[in-house]
């Protein structure tokens, strides 16, 4: 089975969010599993030229551009789209160093998407390849789908095509005048075509003409399809119903190992976790909190956005602060939430500590060396940090919603008490959250009772091989259904 993922961002190469984690980790998983799997993504600058071998160049038809593929050497699956004009910037994948969306990401993007369906279609001479499945992910790839619809009106065979979901909440809207210059027949733009709201989005396209939908999580497949949730689309997501399912991501068991991860200053496992308290003792030192083994020590690690529930940990704050608790947070997003945190911070010195930046080691550090893990979004199609924490036997403290409600089970739920490992709240409120916080620190003070709970979080599997069955076997289902032709 051959498969083509396109992504927007992927690690090692490009970062701003879990779907990068995705792009490094399930292409890999389900070549362990047999498949012949290509990656396409943009190429942004990383790695260097020097590190990649030209691949073959691809004609884009209509727009009259000309990009190139690329690859790591010795990562011939891999495929680099380069097009500097539109990926090498100064700045970020999606935005400007100000914060600002790309004014052409239309164009960047639809570049992406068209760039996928000539290796799709086979059409990229030097390549010599073509796959039954194409995988798209998120709005940047969403006229994947639709572009391959086209194909198929034109009499053309096309490959089936499963999009996923990691974020409902970015839908790549435009307006509508943005579809001429793309060359994509206006007549499309209607509620089961590209059209949202009266904007044109690509998320849309990438629903509506999709074989098969995806999400992350089980719960957010659910969730999606009800108007709380759907941020305007759940009314299609509902005639597709038969068609979506949630499939939960794994995180690498490779990178994200505190018994050998090269970041920690020492290293610990399930049965000897005598290295997690030096890690939380030079977490503290190296930040300058007060060194107390004692102290609950709370850890968060996020793009600093209402969806994380930024807003609800900085209600609450103060008062943990009080209490004497210790709190570290690392991100980077909204200027006010960033403000506020490091005026707190400031006023806290040996309690707080914020970090306005994103830093990979720093990250590890805090997952290996906080007691506790705040994820108190308001949705959260997935989540990787709750279960990077549950592997580190650091227990989270989240909101029961898509993929947290999945991976964690309160304390106090007996009904499943041999799941139970973290912290889990109802309502997307402060006081809430601080109920759970309290709790959690109620139980911090039972040393054994806490232990066991790390138990039960660290022995959790949270790797890939599951996820990736799972998707293997519903691009066999998809691809049998289309050849059954319904
Ligand atoms: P989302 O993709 O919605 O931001 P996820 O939990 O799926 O949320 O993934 C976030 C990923 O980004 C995790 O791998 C997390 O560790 C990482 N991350 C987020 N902010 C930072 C930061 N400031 N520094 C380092 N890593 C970060
Ligand atoms: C998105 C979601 C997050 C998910 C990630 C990877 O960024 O916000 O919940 O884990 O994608 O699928």
């Amino acid at each position: 089975l051959r498969t083509l993922f396109v992504f927007s961002e992927m690690v090692p190469y490009s970062k701003t969010g879990g779907l990068a984690d995705v792009g490094g980790a399930l292409p890999l998983a389900l070549r362990q599993l047999g498949a012949e799997v290509r990656v396409l993504v943009p190429y942004y600058g990383c790695p260097a030229t020097g590190d990649m071998r030209w691949c073959c160049a691809v004609n884009v038809p209509y727009t009259g551009e000309t990009a190139e593929l690329w690859s790591p050497v010795g990562e011939a699956q891999i495929l680099f789209l380069r097009y500097p004009a539109y990926y090498e910037r100064d700045g970020g994948p999606y935005q400007d160093t100000q914060g600002e969306d790309w004014p052409d990401n239309d164009r960047r993007f639809a570049l992406l998407n068209r760039v996928a369906v000539e290796i799709a279609q086979g059409r990229v001479s030097g390549l010599n390849w073509r796959p039954d499945i194409v995988h798209a992910n998120d709005w940047q790839t969403g006229l994947i789908p639709y572009l391959l619809d086209l194909e198929a009106r034109i009499g053309a065979a096309r490959p089936a095509v499963l999009f996923t979901i990691h974020n409902l909440a970015y839908q790549g809207r435009f307006a509508p005048g943005a579809m001429a210059p793309l060359h994509l027949p206006a007549a499309d733009f209607h509620w089961l075509g590209t059209e949202l709201y009266g904007a044109f989005s690509f998320m849309k396209a990438g629903l509506a003409y999709s074989d098969q939908i995806t999400t992350v999580s089980p719960t957010y497949a659910e969730e999606i399809q009800s108007s709380a949730f759907g941020m305007g689309l759940d009314g299609l997501l509902q005639t597709r119903s038969e068609h979506l399912s949630g499939i939960l991501n794994g995180i690498d068991a490779i990178h994200w190992n505190p018994g050998a991860d090269p970041y920690l200053p020492a290293h610990y496992s399930l049965q000897d976790r005598l290295g997690k308290a030096q890690c939380k003792a030079q977490l503290q030192s190296s930040l300058g909190l007060r060194p107390d083994p004692h102290v609950f020590l709370l850890g968060m690690i996020s793009r600093l956005v209402e969806q994380k529930g930024t807003d609800m940990v900085l209600d609450i704050l103060p008062d943990l602060l009080r209490r004497g608790m210790q709190v570290v947070v690392l991100g980077s997003g909204d200027k006010s939430f960033e403000r506020q945190l490091l005026e707190m911070a400031a006023a806290h010195p040996t309690q707080m500590v914020a970090r306005i930046t994103f830093d990979e080691g720093l990250s590890h550090r805090i997952e290996a060396g906080a007691d506790a893990f705040l994820m108190p979004s308001r949705f959260e199609p997935c989540g990787l940090n709750q279960m990077y924490s549950l592997r580190y036997g650091t227990l989270p403290i989240v909101h029961r919603t898509g993929g947290l409600a999945d991976t964690v089970t309160d304390a106090d739920d007996f009904r499943h008490p041999l799941q139970r490992n973290g912290f889990v709240f109802d309502r997307p409120h402060s006081d809430a959250l601080h109920d759970a916080v309290l709790r959690a620190e109620a139980l911090f003070r039972q040393p054994a009772l806490w232990s066991h709970l790390q138990d039960q979080a660290m022995a959790g599997d949270y790797s890939w091989q599951h996820s990736a069955r799972a998707y293997l076997q519903l691009y066999h289902e998809v691809l049998a259904r289309r050849a059954g032709g319904h």
